[in-house]
């Protein structure tokens, strides 16, 4: 980056962080369903205050959950006992995985810091501290693996000209550690001195483009539209929009790609007015275990967020309500994985395979 010329990517807020110098401190989170209004902190200190921050989506897009959930290991191995304690951790860590079924950045980091703890067991402290560092680690890397997307996406905006993009959902630095996976390659060309727009899709039912990403674009100086959700195949068609990009909460090995519900009718708009549809997400929101988009759980969540969204009835009391939060995008209408370990382009199994096969 040309030092003089750079702005300074600063995320807007702190989303998760570890309170205290030891595994004896808690887990704090900025309260992301008070936003854009409010910028208030929600402190965890055992299981169920964690599982019920990730319910509620206090803290939500899918590397912010895992790393959240790291450090949550840390708080939910802080009521264990010497005795039972490996079987009463990995029982924990089903508990934290239960908040949230799709995104699998949440399963893969209580994996992976409980593993940390292996051989350490009959010492709980000891443990602690070996899971404290490896959530440490877990969070640090988020970090790194958003601003190397923000390389790769800026070199294809730069080599592409885009100027005008479109987003949907919050795949920004609110939803990550970092500088977020759809917006990294539009902070990190912003600083270079790119003017960009990005058309925030409002999001229903949650509003996550509306209050999250439109919040923190325009905190960074980012010129930023928002456009209710039904409203983007229209501005497709009138030419508004160079690419669309967005995150994924889960990959398959063939790249059919979960993310926010509404990105899959996005992606459908965009191919049918030939705009380029990315998709960004760090190496730890692919799931090589899925052949295929269709086995991604899918959650369905409270119909009132549909009739009642924030606190106001629009709806008949007592109708019925259909609301799975996300959908899949099948791999032939991505144009592009945009990852830290650089583009899959074409995506297919074998391209997906070729990057991702060592992860
Ligand atoms: O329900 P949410 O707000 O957690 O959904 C978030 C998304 O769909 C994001 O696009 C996804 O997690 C990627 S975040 C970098």
């Amino acid at each position: 980056m040309n030092e003089t010329s750079a702005r300074r990517i600063q995320p807007p807020a702190t989303v998760v962080a570890w309170c205290g110098d030891d595994a004896t401190g808690f887990l704090r989170l900025l309260d992301q369903t008070r936003l854009p209004c409010e910028t208030a902190y929600l402190d965890c200190h055992d299981t169920h205050g964690v599982w019920d921050a990730i319910r509620r989506l206090v803290v939500r897009g899918a590397p912010a959950i895992g790393v959240a959930a790291g450090y949550g290991v840390v708080v939910a191995s802080q009521a264990l006992k010497a005795e039972g304690f490996g079987d009463k951790l990995t029982a924990a860590g089903e508990i934290l995985k239960s908040s949230r079924p799709t995104a699998v950045n949440l399963a893969w980091a209580v994996d992976r810091v409980i593993a940390s703890a292996r051989g350490l067991e009959s010492d709980p402290p000891a443990a602690r501290e070996a899971m404290l560092a490896e959530a440490r680690r877990l969070h640090e890397e988020d970090v790194q693996l958003c601003a190397n997307i923000g390389e790769c996406a800026a070199g294809l905006m730069e080599e592409a000209g885009w100027e005008s993009l479109l987003t949907h959902c919050n795949a920004g630095a609110l939803a990550t550690a970092g500088i977020g996976t759809a917006t990294a390659g539009m902070y990190v060309a912003a600083a270079r001195g790119r003017r960009l727009r990005v058309y925030c899709d409002e999001t229903r039912p949650l509003l996550q483009g509306a209050r999250l990403t439109a919040w923190e674009l325009q905190q960074a100086g980012i010129e930023a539209v928002v456009i209710a959700d039904n409203m983007a195949a229209q501005v497709l068609r009138e030419g508004r929009v160079d690419a669309v990009i967005t995150g994924a909460d889960r990959i398959a090995a063939n790249g059919d790609a979960a993310n926010k519900i509404g990105t899959y009718g996005l992606a459908i708009a965009a191919k049918h007015h030939d705009v380029p549809f990315y998709v960004a997400a760090p190496y730890s929101t692919f799931d090589l275990s899925l052949a295929e988009g269709g086995q991604i759980p899918i959650e369905q969540r409270d119909g009132e967020e549909i009739t009642r969204g924030f606190g106001r009835r629009t709806a008949p009391e007592g109708i019925a309500t259909y609301n799975p939060a996300f959908d899949v995008t099948p791999a032939e209408l991505i144009a592009g994985l945009i990852t830290d370990r650089g583009l899959i382009c074409p995506v297919n199994a074998e391209t997906v395979g070729r990057v991702l096969g060592g992860s």
